[in-house]
Order: structure tokens, then C-alpha cells, then sequence
């Protein structure tokens, strides 16, 4: 990857590189490019709309030109638009009927049964779970529709593919392809059917098979790309975040791309049919959520995300445990207890901490932070912090000058952090120009400045000019900063470990803990970390 990286670099950098020209600005894409069975296609959307509005009106066409009134024994009295409408109705009230279903079995999960993240450790398991959910789903809302034939709604389903092909695309989203790519395939078993059957019977089985397989190949590839990456991401992406929600959406929606043909397969059928099928998904369905509601999210090889900061306040001289998690897996809680238990003092009281901007405690890994749920644990105070003397932190305020008259202060702050890496500064103000970019945001707001600079460089500085609050001549500004103690990373300074001091005997205890208790299923990333506040 780094490699990748530096070539990148090194051809933007180059003479060769597009990016002066690019000084006009954002340029909309045009052109549609996608890989299929090992073809890279590439075309421009001129091409595409041809391409796309051409297949509508040759789907249009077709289905018109071919449409046989409905025989006298199963007569509806419905004419071709009509006929239609309910086909489409009943593609459109599957796919609608899929989210609904998948949802509402998340919410179960997650919230009746508190059994978030089943499928985390196995990504392509949650199929497993949301897939039967979500066909029952489909298929009970065929339920609610007057009878259709088979015939209407899978022309309905090509004609819905192709006009959603045109509608992206002139909406100018190069993704219509998706819809091109499997509308397609549709006019061609409709053909296909024109040569096999007469009018008013089954669909050819032969029809099906042409029809259905370029949609499940592509909603294949679709699905696993799209769970490849979100699942690991709902490992991740903080307590709040919807992760159930998400995964079961990604199911239904890919499902109802996958297997399209579903929905015109189960009108070739009798309404008790339907029904039995119905109960089939459905009782699929109970059985995976009871199978799933016992499974454990995480594995010594899909592990959980542990975040932990030793801070030693320089200013308040206490010291805090913070442990916090960055998923919704049930049993955060109990572990947080267990740790307290285990490494707080005794009698300690544990109350989930508010993670906001002005929780500087997590500056560190700030803004990542935001996605945290931490807790914070008093420490039993030892002696030997002290005495630190390799590692220590100044703040302080040079060139400072203040502009009564304009009501502004121009400073420069200057932050000494010998032994310490990744430090970051907070603070409100209302900066009018510094020297990180030309716009600040014109209001008083929360800043927060993080470096990032080679261990060994001690001092860093930002210049500002900032706007004095109303009624105040002097500045005063609260400066919050954390940073991490270089010798003081578990596990990546074991090695030399004693150079860390208390934080890594604590990492040490914990480390090993935490590996007895859970047997490996969690990743721990253990930081001491400095911190304090000045004014300056
Ligand atoms: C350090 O202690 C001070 C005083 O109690 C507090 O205001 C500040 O938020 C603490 N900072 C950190 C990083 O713990």
C-alpha cells in the first residue's frame, strides 16, 4: 500500500500530473465504466442513454405488441395499462415489503432480544439470517394484490428495469448500468418465450434461467463486495450508529436485485402456494433468529475493538482508566464492571462518560473519538508519576499581543511535548486566520489542533488571530491537551517496557486479563496518554 501510495504521490507531483489543470474545478463525471466477468466496459453516457431508452422502447414495444388479453377462464377485465400496473405493483410491493421485513427483524434483534452483531465474525452469514426474512417479506405482500398473471409481471419487472435505467441515468448516475445490465437480460427471455410459449401460458423455465442469470451474478458480486466491507465496518462504527439496520437493508436490497425473478415465479403458483411459501420463509425465518440470537459476535479472528487510555492529568495530578468500544455488541457494560472491578479503586462507582467535543479525554484519537461509548475509572493514585521527568508537556503563548481597539489578539501557541507523540490541542475561540488553512470557520466554535510529527521533534507551533470575547481585554484562553507518552504504548513497546512506567505494568495486568477472560476475542489498543489544561 505504500508503495501504491508513493507512486501516486510521485506522478501527482511529477510534470506529468493532471492536477494543474484541474484548477477549474470539479468536473461531473461522463463516462460509465464497470467490470463484468473479467470484461472492463467503458462507454460514454451519450452512449448510455441511447443505449438505456433504446432498451425501454424495445421492452415497450414487445410487451405491447405481445400482450394477449387475459384468457375468458381468468378473465379480469383489465386491459393492457391496468394489467400492468398491478405487475408492477406487485414488484415494486415486494421489494417495499423485503425493507419493511428486514427492518422490523432487526429491530427484534437488536432491541427485543439485544443481540446486535450476530453475524459479525462470518460476513456473508447474515444472508443466513435476513435472506429467509426477507423473501417472506416479498412474498406476503403478493398477498394483498388481485390476482396477476405470471406473464404481466415479469414484463412489468423489465419494463420497471429498463425505465429505472433511463430515469439514473439522466439523473446523470453512471450506476443505471446495474439496471441495463439486468433489464437486458429480461427482453431477451421475454423473447425467448415468445419463440418457446403460447400466449397465456408459463413462462419457459428457459426463460427464467436467461432471465435470472445476469442479475444473480452481479447482485452476487454486489453483495459480497458490499458485506466485505460493512460488515468489519459495524465493528466500528460506534454504539449509535444502526449497525443491525444496515446490515438487514444491505440484504434486502441486494437481495431484491439478486433474484428479481422471485416475484413473477411465485404468480406462476395458486394462492395456496403462496400462503405454504409464505409459512416456509417465515418459519425459516424464526428458526435463523433463534439460531442466531445465541451466537457470540466475535472470534479470536474477527475480534473486537478495545480502546484504553492510561491519562496522568499534569494539571489535576489524578490518574484515569478510560475504556471505551466502538460497536454495539451486548455486553460492553459487563466488561467495563468487570475492569472496574478488577482495576479501579475499591467502591468505585461506574457511570458512563459523555462523549462530546469538549471530552478531551479521547483528543487523542480524536475525531475517531465521536464513535466512542466510553466509561471513565478512577485509578488508585501512586507516587511515581511525580517525578516524571523524560516525558513533560508545556503550553504557552509567545508573540502575544493584544488589539484592544480591534478587539482581537494575535498569539502564537507553542506546544513543548518532549517524550510525547500525537498531541492535540482543544479549545473555543473565535479565530479569524491561522496559519492551517485560509478559513477558519467565522464563529466561536470548538477547535482542535492534532500533530503528527516524527518522534524526536519536541516543539510544534500554530500562529492565530482571534477575536476577544465581548467585555474582555486580556485573552484568558482554556487550552485542553492530551498526547501520548511515547514509551507507553501496549502492545507495541513490550519490549522495552519498564521505560514506560506505571501505565505499561498496569497494560501488562490488563493485557493478560482481559486475554484470560475472553480467550482472545478482543483487540485491545492501549495508549498511556498525558494530559492537562493551561490558560494562556
Ligand atoms: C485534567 O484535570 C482538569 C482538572 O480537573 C480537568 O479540567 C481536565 O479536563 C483534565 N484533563 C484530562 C485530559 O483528563
Amino acid at each position: 500500500m505504500a508503495e501504491n501510495t508513493l507512486a501516486l504521490l510521485q506522478h501527482l507531483s511529477s510534470s506529468e500530473s493532471p492536477l494543474p489543470s484541474l484548477t477549474t474545478g470539479y468536473a461531473k463525471p461522463t463516462t460509465v465504466f464497470f467490470q463484468i466477468f473479467g470484461f472492463f466496459v467503458i462507454y460514454s453516457f451519450k452512449t448510455a442513454i441511447t443505449l438505456y431508452l433504446s432498451l425501454l422502447g424495445f421492452a415497450l414495444m414487445f410487451v405491447r405488441s405481445t400482450f394477449a388479453p387475459p384468457a375468458p377462464a381468468v378473465k379480469h377485465g383489465r386491459g393492457f395499462i391496468a394489467d400492468h400496473a398491478v405487475g408492477l405493483l406487485a414488484v415494486v410491493g415486494a421489494v417495499v415489503g423485503a425493507l419493511i421485513s428486514v427492518n422490523l427483524m432487526a429491530l427484534f434483534m437488536d432491541k427485543v432480544l439485544n443481540k446486535p452483531l450476530s453475524w459479525f465474525s462470518i460476513e456473508f452469514s447474515c444472508l443466513g439470517l435476513y435472506g429467509p426474512g426477507a423473501l417472506a417479506g416479498a412474498l406476503l405482500t403478493q398477498l394483498f394484490l388481485p390476482r396477476v398473471r405470471e406473464q404481466t409481471v415479469f414484463s412489468a419487472l423489465l419494463l420497471l428495469q429498463a425505465f429505472l435505467a433511463c430515469l439514473m441515468q439522466f439523473l446523470a448516475v453512471g450506476s443505471a448500468a446495474v439496471f441495463f445490465l439486468s433489464g437486458l437480460p429480461l427482453l431477451l427471455a421475454s423473447i425467448l418465450n415468445k419463440v418457446l410459449s403460447k400466449p397465456n401460458q408459463d413462462i419457459s423455465l428457459w426463460s427464467y434461467a436467461l432471465g435470472q442469470f445476469i442479475p444473480l451474478t452481479i447482485g452476487a458480486q454486489l453483495t459480497y463486495v458490499v458485506l466485505e466491507v460493512f460488515v468489519p465496518l459495524t465493528g466500528r462504527m460506534g454504539d449509535e450508529a444502526p449497525a443491525e439496520h444496515i446490515i438487514a437493508t444491505i440484504v434486502g436490497v441486494t437481495g431484491s436485485y439478486a433474484i428479481p425473478l422471485a416475484i413473477p415465479f411465485i404468480h406462476r403458483y395458486s394462492r395456496g402456494t403462496l400462503v405454504r411459501a409464505i409459512v416456509l420463509f417465515s418459519a425459516m425465518t424464526a428458526i435463523s433468529m433463534a439460531v442466531y440470537s445465541v451466537r457470540e459476535p466475535f472470534d479470536t479472528m474477527h475480534q473486537k475493538r478495545l480502546f484504553v487510555i492510561h491519562m496522568e492529568n499534569i494539571t489535576s495530578g489524578e490518574q484515569h482508566l478510560h475504556v471505551g468500544a466502538a460497536d454495539s455488541a451486548p455486553g460492553f457494560d459487563d466488561l467495563a464492571h468487570d475492569i472496574a472491578a478488577k482495576f479501579s479503586v475499591s467502591g468505585f462507582e461506574l457511570v458512563p462518560s459523555v462523549m462530546s467535543d469538549w471530552n478531551a479525554d479521547w483528543d487523542t484519537i480524536y475525531p475517531f473519538s465521536a464513535f466512542l461509548s466510553p466509561y471513565k475509572l478512577d485509578l488508585p493514585l501512586r507516587e511515581e508519576y511525580f517525578d516524571a521527568t523524560e516525558h513533560h508537556f508545556t503550553v504557552s503563548a509567545v508573540n502575544d499581543t493584544i488589539d484592544a481597539s480591534a478587539g482581537t489578539r494575535s498569539l502564537t501557541l507553542k506546544i513543548g511535548h518532549p517524550g510525547i507523540i500525537w498531541t492535540a490541542v482543544a479549545f473555543d475561540a473565535h479565530v479569524l486566520k491561522w496559519t492551517l488553512d485560509n478559513n477558519p470557520p467565522d464563529e466561536y466554535a470548538r477547535h482542535h489542533i492534532k500533530e503528527g510529527s516524527f518522534y524526536g521533534h519536541d516543539t510544534w507551533t500554530v500562529d492565530m488571530l482571534i477575536k476577544l470575547p465581548p467585555g474582555q481585554s486580556t485573552g484568558g484562553l482554556r487550552i485542553d491537551f492530551v498526547g501520548v507518552h511515547e514509551k507507553a504504548m501496549w502492545p507495541g513497546k513490550k519490549a522495552e517496557k519498564e521505560l514506560g512506567g506505571r501505565a505499561m505494568q498496569l497494560f501488562e495486568e490488563f493485557d493478560t486479563w482481559l486475554e484470560q477472560e475472553k480467550g482472545g476475542t478482543i483487540d485491545a489498543t492501549l495508549l498511556g496518554c498525558v494530559g492537562g489544561v493551561a490558560w494562556v
